[in-house]
């Protein structure tokens, strides 16, 4: 009997070495110290001891219970030391790198085109994203029947507590209507921000989009200087053989008009891209802000600044710059 307990004790602690989770544990428990388990009977030979030798056979079984008792405990406090939060840090790990946000491409393009501008000498000049018709239309020499004006092709607001018809700007040319109120000439300024238009969503449109507006007024001031300022931002924002031309156009706020085309060269492929409007401001206009047309004169422009970001960089649906998706965001 003495040496089955040996033999019990040395097979059943090699055993419990190997142990690495709570459902095996107990598996070993009840083999070696459960009701009908292995120490059980190993005390089932001990009616065959001799009498004289009962005493030692005992004391070994005793022994022997608390060697594998103990062995049990500590091993199932080891067990769960092992799978508590704090066991499962390593700090020697190398740590995940923190997710970074990026710039969005349109912020980008916003920043480098209003770098260029204020190199310049053009300021920036900021206006709110809910406008009143004066500044949407009236000063800008779009009268109240103008086909512009049709709700259809406007977000106009509800719930004016001041009889104030407001919609959402349509054109960031109200920049220049609340600077040239605001500021007597000379002015030269650049203005950016968001524009919205009813516009079904496709590749190329999409009902909330960016401009860029510049203004100048001065005494003075011809389409030379126009020419000059739009040809010389050709060539700072898109390289040396950059090169603006202008095209006769209407608008109501300019005379005479012109749309704006640049030539520019992405990935070795040089296109012309129509990227916006400009022309003389209309002395309607200044008289509109009280600025005597006699006096000065002005060139005014709108560019389009998601055509010019996705050009930029090879974008080729609009709809992207507005979904949020990492995959895209990724990139820039
Ligand atoms: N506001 C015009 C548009 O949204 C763009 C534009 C054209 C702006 C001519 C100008 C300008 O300042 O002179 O279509």
């Amino acid at each position: 009997m003495i040496e089955a307990l040996a033999d019990l004790e040395s097979s059943a602690l090699d055993s419990l070495s190997l142990i690495h989770d709570a459902s095996a544990l107990e598996a070993w428990r009840v083999e070696h110290l459960g009701s009908k388990g292995a120490l059980k009977s190993v005390m089932g030979m001990m009616k065959d001891v001799p009498k004289e030798q009962k005493p030692l056979a005992g004391q070994r079984a005793n022994e022997v219970k608390q060697r594998l008792e103990a062995a049990f405990q500590e091993r199932k406090a080891n067990l769960e030391q092992a799978s508590s939060p704090a066991a499962l840090l390593d700090p020697t790990e190398p740590g995940l790198p923190p997710a970074r946000g990026r710039r969005h491409p349109i912020s980008t393009t916003v920043d480098a085109i209003l770098d260029v501008f204020g190199r310049m000498g053009f300021e920036v000049a900021h206006g709110p994203e809910v406008e009143d018709e004066w500044h949407n239309f009236n000063a800008l020499n779009i009268p109240a029947d103008h086909p512009a004006r049709d709700p259809v092709d406007n977000f106009y607001m509800g719930g004016s507590q001041d009889d104030v018809t407001r919609l959402l700007r349509t054109q960031t040319s109200t920049v220049q209507i609340r600077t040239m109120e605001a500021h007597k000439p000379p002015l030269r300024i650049v203005a950016a921000g968001r524009v919205y238009r009813p516009d079904t969503h496709d590749a190329t449109h999409y009902s909330m989009f960016h401009q860029v507006e510049g203004l100048c007024i001065d005494e003075g001031v011809s389409m030379v200087d126009l020419k000059t300022s739009l040809m010389q931002f050709a060539r700072a924002m898109f390289g040396p053989e950059a090169e603006a031309r202008m095209r006769p156009s209407f608008f109501p706020f300019t005379e005479p008009s012109a749309e704006v085309d640049m030539k520019i060269t992405v990935k070795g492929k040089t296109q012309w891209m129509e990227i916006g409007g400009c022309g003389m401001v209309d002395p309607a206009v200044l008289e509109a802000v009280g600025i005597d047309p006699e006096r000065y004169t002005g060139f005014a422009f709108g560019l389009g600044v998601e055509r010019i970001a996705m050009r930029r960089y090879g974008i080729a649906d609009i709809r992207w710059m507005y979904e949020n998706d990492a995959r895209f965001l990724d990139q820039f």
